[in-house]
């Protein structure tokens, strides 16, 4: 072998010895790092790295560290509270509809229960229908109506009346759903806290996919316009003045997120707490969902019952399962899809046969059957301000859930595979988790919805929220109960 091939042959060696070295010392740094990011990942969120976890597993500390939602958290809602607080709270509008929105029903759950625990609640809201308000003489919570038109509310009045009410004896806590109490008034409250139920964030992140199903003939409205012009300067906005609120509650583990790393407001003072349903209303009870199945005419032959409910408007999705549905309804002549609930897509998918059935608006009895009925809760929304009370509900009724991948969902409600599907918000994902579901079968379906059960019975009841909010006032009132256990 000629000199020089010798040279470069060692050269070569030499070189291979050094690539060699070189990816065993890249692969034991990627190991070393996966080994960290799995063991980061594993833990459950909020666990990180936050503070002690006691050898039971459970955690300790100041909860104004925890980033992780505190209805994971167990409280013993059956001694009574530590103290007895009295509290304020500022509320655009007080359900006294049958059909009240989802703001203002967490309002009224919270409340009640808060009051049950013997704490004083005052109210300060719009006025309401005289023949309403005259019908509402609870002493707790005391509801202050301000004076002026039914549901338009006026801040400066429902202030003056609190001022009175606090020059007789101060408030321990307050505690404004949303902007209800705007910031040059929260900025004087050191012992406020506000709960976002929606934020300028969330707004920009599902106008994104509004427009994004536009079909190509579809022009834009001109309220979606206005709302693509007004929501980045009200995100700026808000960004600027969010942090003037001592104390935020975020309902969503997303929400949480996004107040700490977007709006830049110390973590300290960012806390999530889930809304809850009321668990005696959502049950799991296949026997009336047999019933129901009957009482509307879905044959025993079916082999998957789809539900969707809520208000069916394009931003819920509706689109989306139509189009996904149609499609499946062909290839599946024995999949029903249950449509509960009003609205301009009601119409469109009585178009679609006798395999879609449209119900309109349930009463509780009816929508406890619909719940029941069903081996699957659909929902497409593009829009999932705050936490949406119906795929709660479906959980809780031992519903597994097919619902778009947005943080919210994601982050809070389907946070472990076996809870249902996610897809990305357009009409062929969505056809491909419905086929999917179709090929599981309701057996395994039921095994998912089993899992929902026990992880909504965990969290998401309206007791489980109405304690986590008390020691959430009560750590307000005074830091010494900030410390859990
Ligand atoms: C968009 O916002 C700007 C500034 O706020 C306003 O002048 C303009 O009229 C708005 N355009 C539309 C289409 O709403
Ligand atoms: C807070 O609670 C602790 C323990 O109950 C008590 O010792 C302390 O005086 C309280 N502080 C205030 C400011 O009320």
């Amino acid at each position: 072998m000629p000199p020089h091939r010798t040279i470069a042959a060692a050269k070569q060696k030499k070189m291979y010895a050094v690539h060699f070295h070189r990816a065993v010392l890249l692969f034991c740094i990627t190991a070393v790092c996966s080994v960290t990011v799995l063991i980061y990942i594993q833990l459950p969120p909020g666990f990180r790295l936050v503070n002690f976890i006691s050898n039971d597993g459970a955690w300790e500390g100041d909860l104004r560290g925890a980033d992780f939602a505190w209805n994971k958290l167990y409280f013993n809602g059956d001694s009574p509270p530590p103290a007895v607080l009295r509290i304020a709270v500022f509320s655009k509008k007080w359900p006294t509809s049958s059909d009240p929105g989802g703001m203002e029903r967490h309002a009224q759950t919270l409340y009640a229960a808060l009051a049950a625990r013997g704490h004083h609640i005052h109210v300060f809201t719009s006025p309401a229908n005289p023949l309403v308000a005259a019908s509402l003489s609870y002493t707790n919570p005391v509801i202050h109506f301000h004076d002026g038109e039914p549901n338009n509310w006026q801040y400066e009045k429902a202030w003056e009346m609190f001022e009175e009410e606090d020059s007789h004896r101060k408030f321990d806590v307050i505690h404004t759903e949303s902007v209800a109490l705007p910031f040059r008034l929260a900025e004087r409250l050191p012992n406020l806290a506000v709960s976002w139920h929606g934020i300028a964030y969330e707004i920009m992140q599902s106008s994104i996919f509004q427009d994004l199903i536009r079909k190509p003939d579809e022009p834009q409205s001109n309220d979606f316009i206005r709302t693509l012009n007004e929501t980045l300067p009200k995100l700026l906005k808000e960004i600027r003045f969010f942090s003037k609120y001592a104390h935020h509650v975020a309902i969503t583990d997303s929400c949480g997120e996004v107040l700490r790393n977007v709006y830049q407001i110390p973590s300290r003072r960012v806390h999530v707490i889930l809304n809850g349903v009321d668990q005696r209303t959502f049950v799991d009870d296949p026997e009336t969902g047999l019933k129901f199945r009957s009482q509307i005419g879905i044959p025993q032959t079916a082999t998957l019952v789809l539900g969707v409910s809520g208000r069916l408007v394009r931003d819920k999705g509706h689109p989306l399962l139509f189009d996904a549905f149609s499609k499946l309804k062909v290839r599946h002549p024995d999949v029903y899809l249950i449509v509960a609930g009003t609205g301009p897509w009601g119409s469109r998918y009585r178009e679609l046969g006798s395999q879609v059935l449209v119900l309109g608006s349930l009463d509780p009895v009816r929508l406890k059957g619909f719940y029941n009925a069903i081996d699957v809760f659909v929902n497409p929304t593009l829009r999932p301000q705050g936490l949406d009370l119906t795929l709660m509900e479906a959980m809780m009724s031992g519903k597994p859930i097919m619902a778009s991948n947005f943080p919210s969902i994601k982050g809070s409600l389907v946070v472990d595979d076996e809870f249902g599907f996610t897809f990305p918000p357009n009409a062929d994902s969505l056809y491909e988790a419905l086929e999917l579901a179709a090929s599981e079968g309701k057996e395994r379906l039921r095994r998912r919805g089993l899992a929902c059960k026990k992880y909504a019975a965990a969290m998401f009841t309206a007791g489980k929220m109405a304690l986590a909010y008390e020691r959430l006032f009560l750590c307000i009132y005074n830091e010494s109960y900030c410390f859990y256990p």
